[in-house]
């Protein structure tokens, strides 16, 4: 590549903008401008990078593929590789916990359990803090620094909240995170203790945090680090571009994500956008969201729009009803207002996906059947595999196509739930038509108690034999 080519690319970043998504505005703004909505209509933002720029670059592919093995900090992450991509200088001092770079498993139990042919699961729970929050919270914390923030906050169902806490730490930044009290895994609240973020435990839902985190917004010294916040989106597409990487730039026919406040499924539909408006690729995988039945605004919406002219003209509805209440025990996605759902319902439209729901018991038995392909990982993430199963049922997968699923968190950030389904004592506090409370006893299909066993050799090979 010629010095001016190179020099162009690294470049191309620094001239991107912000840019509201609502088509009637569409207003600009400077890229080191904080602001996290359009201050002119209040539409959400995202970050436009100037691809046709980039067009002129031939080997981004090769550059991205080749400093996965280079030992400069920025290659080392799975984010900072794909630097031309990310709206900053090519000189900034970047945060980073060298996020990114996760696996893509072959998982053949989940494929058969969920009707397909063959499966692949990309694990974001491989990142530094177990969630996929890291990739996106390396960009926003690196924005953080550049604006001269005093402090980072954001309100969380308890992932957003270790990242940003730990990212904080890296940067020497004050952190406060604002968490529904009494609704956070043990796990993951013990992970921002360890961070030193100084931890809100608020009296009310997630969606009441989040709330409280736009009435910060207005406060110079502090950043706003929710998935609202386009840098985050912008650390989190490059999700999109290390999986084509994986898969060897063969676009799969699905990829199927958890949603709760929609961020991932925004980032990733941006990430596949860019790939395809930048010639990397011919076509677009369908993008599905999977919510828990209990905290599912957005599935709502969807089957709305699905029988109407909506889906065909992809414009998106205005407003969307909250679920005033959520539930589900995957409390990662217990969110009934999400903040990112008009990017999220665009990237679905666009790419003739689905957004559907899955039951706590088909959450649970997911999220069983992907441990026993070896594979940990915490309930949210296995509305993937569950839904996955629903969408072949109904003919929207068909079993020989390709498919991914993204697992969005470890196994080890909820072990409280793992625990009690094995046991056989997973429960859930469900609502009945007429409004009344019932609990609801969750049976695993694939249970797999301790046993007592007496300390004998006989006693465990006895103990093989019957499980065999
Ligand atoms: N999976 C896990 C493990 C999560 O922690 C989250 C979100 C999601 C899926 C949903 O992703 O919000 O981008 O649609 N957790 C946030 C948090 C809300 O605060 O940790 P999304």
């Amino acid at each position: 590549m010629s010095d001016a080519i190179a020099k162009t690319a690294q470049q191309a970043g620094a001239t991107a903008v912000q840019r509201c998504i609502v088509p009637a505005c569409a207003a600009q703004f400077g890229i080191r401008e904080q602001i996290y909505v359009c201050s002119r209509c209040g539409g959400p933002l995202e970050i436009e990078i100037p691809l046709e720029i980039l067009k002129s670059v031939p080997d981004l592919r090769e550059r991205w593929q080749a400093r996965a093995v280079s030992h400069d900090p920025r290659d080392r992450s799975g984010v900072w590789r794909f630097r031309e991509l990310l709206p900053f200088d090519d000189d900034v001092p970047v945060i980073t916990l060298f996020e990114g770079n996760t696996p893509l498993y072959d998982a053949p139990r989940s494929a058969k359990y969920a009707g397909l042919t063959a499966l692949r699961l990309k694990h974001q729970g491989c990142n530094p803090t177990a969630s996929f929050k890291d990739t996106g919270m390396t960009a926003a914390v690196t924005q953080a620094k550049l604006l001269g923030a005093r402090a980072v906050v954001c309100a969380s169902t308890g992932n957003t909240a270790a990242s940003l806490a730990a990212y904080a730490a890296r940067a020497e930044l004050q952190c406060a995170i604002l968490l529904p009290r009494g609704q956070i895994s043990p796990a993951k609240l013990a992970q921002s203790m360890d961070y030193g973020a100084v931890i809100c435990e608020i009296a009310g839902n997630f969606d009441d945090c989040m709330r409280l985190i736009s009435d910060l917004a207005d406060v110079p010294s502090i950043y706003i680090a929710n998935s609202i916040n386009p840098f985050r989106i912008e650390g989190q597409k490059t999700v999109a571009f290390e999986l084509l990487e994986q898969c060897g730039w063969r676009v799969p026919d699905h990829v199927v994500v958890p949603g709760g406040n929609m961020g991932n499924s925004s980032a990733l539909g941006k990430g596949f956008d860019e790939m395809l408006r930048l010639g990397l690729i011919d076509r677009l995988p369908k993008i599905s969201v999977i919510q828990a039945e209990g905290s599912a605004p957005l599935a709502h919406l969807f089957a709305g729009l699905e029988s109407s002219d909506i889906t065909k003209n992809a414009t998106l509805p205005d407003e969307i009803a909250p679920v005033a209440n959520p539930r589900t025990l995957a409390t990662a996605i217990k969110i009934g207002a999400p903040v990112s759902w008009k990017k999220a319902l665009r990237a679905v439209l666009r790419t003739h996906g689905s957004i559907i729901t899955v039951s706590e018991q088909e959450i649970a038995d997911a999220k069983a059947i992907i441990g026993r392909d070896g594979i940990g990982c915490e309930p949210a993430s296995a509305t993937t595999v569950a839904g996955i199963r629903k969408l072949t049922a109904s003919n929207k997968i068909h079993a020989g196509e390709s498919v991914v699923a993204l697992l969005t968190g470890h196994v080890l950030k909820d072990p409280d739930y793992v625990s009690h389904y094995h046991r056989g004592t997973l429960s859930f506090e469900s609502v009945t038509t007429e409004g009344t409370a019932k609990t609801v006893q969750i049976t695993g299909a694939f249970r797999n108690a301790p046993e007592k066993v007496a300390a004998s050799k006989e006693a465990i090979l006895k103990s093989l034999e019957s499980r065999r």
